[in-house]
Formats: C-alpha cells, structure tokens, sequence
C-alpha cells in the first residue's frame, strides 16, 4: 500500500506518518527531512536549498524529484510508502505517478489532513525536537513525558527548534500551500483516491480515523 499524506505546515503529517510506521510497517519518505539532511551534510543540493527552506519557500521540483527516485529506487523491507510532503505541486504529483507506474505501484490513498490556519501557528510555535533521535513534540500538546528527557532515545535536555519555524516563515509556507499544493486536493478527488480527515483532533484520534482509512485496503 502507498500513500500520501496532504496537508499544510503543521497539519501533522510526519507526528502521523511516525504511527502509521509503527503499525503498518511503511516506509516514510519526507522530502523535508532529506532536504534538511542533505542542509546539514553540507552538500551542493544542501547548500542551495537552504536559504529557500529558512525563508519558507518551495524548493524546484527537479531537487526533490530526484530525491524522490532515488529514495523510491534503493529502498527494500517495507510493506509500502508514506509520501510526507510530497508531492507539493502538480509537476511533481506527474512525475510521482509515472515513477511509481514505471514500478508498478500505484497510489491507494492520498489522505488530506484537514486544520484551519488558526491553530497552524501555535502548533508551529510550540513544536520542538530532540536533537539526538529527531522525535518531535510540542510544549503543550504533545510535550515529553519526563520534563527535558527525550521519550524515545532517553537524551537529557538537548532540543532544537526548526529555523524555519517562525511567523514570517510560517506565512510564505501557508502561501506556498494554498497557491501550489491546495491545487492536489481537487487533482486526487478526480482521480478518486482523496480521503480528508478532521486533523484539528486530538493526535490519537486523527490516527484512529487513518487506520480506519488503512485498514479498509485490507477488507
Ligand atoms: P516540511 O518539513 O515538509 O514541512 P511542512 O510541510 O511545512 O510540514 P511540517 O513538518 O512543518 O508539519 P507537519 O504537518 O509534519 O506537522 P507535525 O506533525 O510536525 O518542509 C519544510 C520545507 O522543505 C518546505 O517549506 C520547503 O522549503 C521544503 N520542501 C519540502 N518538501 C518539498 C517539496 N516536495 N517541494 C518543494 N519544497 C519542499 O506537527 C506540528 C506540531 O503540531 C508538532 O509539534 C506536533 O506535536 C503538533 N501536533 C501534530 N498533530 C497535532 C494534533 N492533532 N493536535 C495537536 N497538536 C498536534
């Protein structure tokens, strides 16, 4: 099964996407993380991409198009993809669909994460990481069990926010969403794959509502 997670800058894609690996084991490929490590392995494509990614703007389809295949192309021991991030734009939502029918593995669900813009901005806010593992949490949302003690990789009081996470960045994110990704939400409904979810819920229940989605592939 293959899926794709739609949705504006802190609609949840990846705090879903980490659940959906766990119980179903997909694979999450999430062009913002490659891009963020390719930022801070200082290679080429991660030296011009940086500055584009600080000021919140997309970064040209044929980066990430190729980040995409080769991804798509070396990755094994999984029972399918999540597309985090991915496609942003209609040249990219094309060319996904042609790579994966070259491989014959098409797209089941496209699974729009629904919000509105207000609570965008407090959950960009407030969302932070540990520096040592990359789990995400949020200071009053989804804060560590333990005050400053990663849940997951035990690392004492190292946490990083995102230089991208910030008001100004925020908005020329939500203009990038709504100009060029919003687009794909009308571009899967035609193709009859689009399945939109109540994300303003609480995290346990978006993803009861997406493994309900999952689960009925099986049926
Ligand atoms: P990317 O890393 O993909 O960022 P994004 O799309 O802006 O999405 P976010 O990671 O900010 O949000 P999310 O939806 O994953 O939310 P999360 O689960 O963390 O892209 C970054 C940049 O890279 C782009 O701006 C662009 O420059 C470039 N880029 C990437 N892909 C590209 C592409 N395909 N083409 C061109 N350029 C590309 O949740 C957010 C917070 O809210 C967390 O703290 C979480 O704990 C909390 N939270 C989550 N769900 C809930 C809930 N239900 N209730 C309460 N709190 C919640």
């Amino acid at each position: 099964m293959n899926i794709i997670l739609l949705g504006p800058p802190g609609a949840g894609k990846g705090t879903q996407a980490k659940f959906i690996v766990d119980n179903f084991g997909m694979l999450q490929l999430s062009t913002g993380d490659m891009l963020r490590e390719a930022k801070n392995s200082g290679s080429e494509i991660g030296k011009v991409v940086s500055e584009v990614m600080q000021r919140g703007d997309l970064v040209t389809d044929d980066i990430v198009i190729d980040l995409i295949s080769s991804k798509i192309d070396t990755s094994s021991n999984h029972t399918g993809f999540i597309f985090d991030g991915f496609p942003r734009t209609l040249n990219q939502a094309d060319a996904l669909s042609k790579l994966l029918s070259i491989k014959n593995k098409p797209i089941n669900y496209v699974i729009e994460l629904r919000v509105n813009d207000d609570v965008l901005i407090e959950r960009i806010i407030g969302r932070y990481s540990c520096n040592k593992c990359g789990e995400v949490y949020h200071e009053k949302n989804n804060p560590t069990k333990i005050p400053l003690i990663c849940d997951v990789c035990g690392e004492k009081d190292n946490f990083m926010k995102r230089p991208d996470d910030n008001e100004n960045s925020l908005k020329t994110r939500l203009m990038s969403y709504y100009k060029d990704t919003s687009p794909l939400i009308g571009y899967y409904h035609v193709k009859k794959l689009l399945k939109t979810i109540n994300a303003l819920d609480e995290i346990n229940n978006v993803y009861r509502n997406i493994e309900t989605i999952l689960k009925s592939w099986y049926l």
